[in-house]
């Protein structure tokens, strides 16, 4: 049967990217495990960031995270893969770190977080993110184009 590759967008984060085994581990799971589509290394500005994240703006931790994902380079990857957004999120482990390190050791959170702010890497949670997310950072993106033109891709 043949389904549509699903996309997701990863973000990997500016402490992962200043951390030279993580992220050479993480790129390996990439290469390995994604058809990686797009990739761009970015310093968002505040209020980019705050733009990103809008959805969690009346949350308390909303100022530590924005002011978090503008204090260094973060790493953009369009992912593909049939089941793309629930195997990225897998790989990474629950968001709270303390959680990834005791229920999933060896997920990327459970392995190189630090805290729920410094927690690795970011995985869009679902079809309509993904293509939010996706849009947000690569306007220029067509997922119409896309699909059409890698149809061998598909399984
Ligand atoms: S929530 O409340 O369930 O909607 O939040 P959650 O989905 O767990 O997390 C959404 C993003 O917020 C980050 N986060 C935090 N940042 C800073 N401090 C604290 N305490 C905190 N808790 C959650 C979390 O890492 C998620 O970021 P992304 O980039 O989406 O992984």
């Amino acid at each position: 049967m043949i389904s549509k590759l699903q996309l997701s967008l990863a973000i990997i984060k500016p402490h992962t990217v200043k951390n030279p085994v993580a992220l050479t581990y993480i790129r390996n799971v990439l290469k390995n495990k994604f058809v990686v589509i797009k990739t761009k290394r970015l310093f968002l500005d505040k209020s980019t960031a705050a733009n990103f994240y809008i959805e969690h703006k009346d949350k308390f931790f909303f100022n530590r995270l924005v002011t978090f994902m503008s204090s260094g380079y973060i790493d953009l990857h369009v992912l593909g893969h049939k089941n793309a957004i629930h195997l990225w999120r897998k790989m990474l482990g629950p968001t709270k770190v303390y959680k990834a390190q005791f229920e999933d050791p060896y997920s990327l959170r459970g392995m190189f977080g630090l805290s729920d702010t410094r927690n690795v890497a970011h995985g869009s949670d679902s079809l309509t993110s993904a293509e939010r997310e996706i849009k947000f950072f690569f306007p220029e993106f067509s997922f119409y184009e896309w699909h059409s033109s890698n149809e061998e891709l598909y399984r």
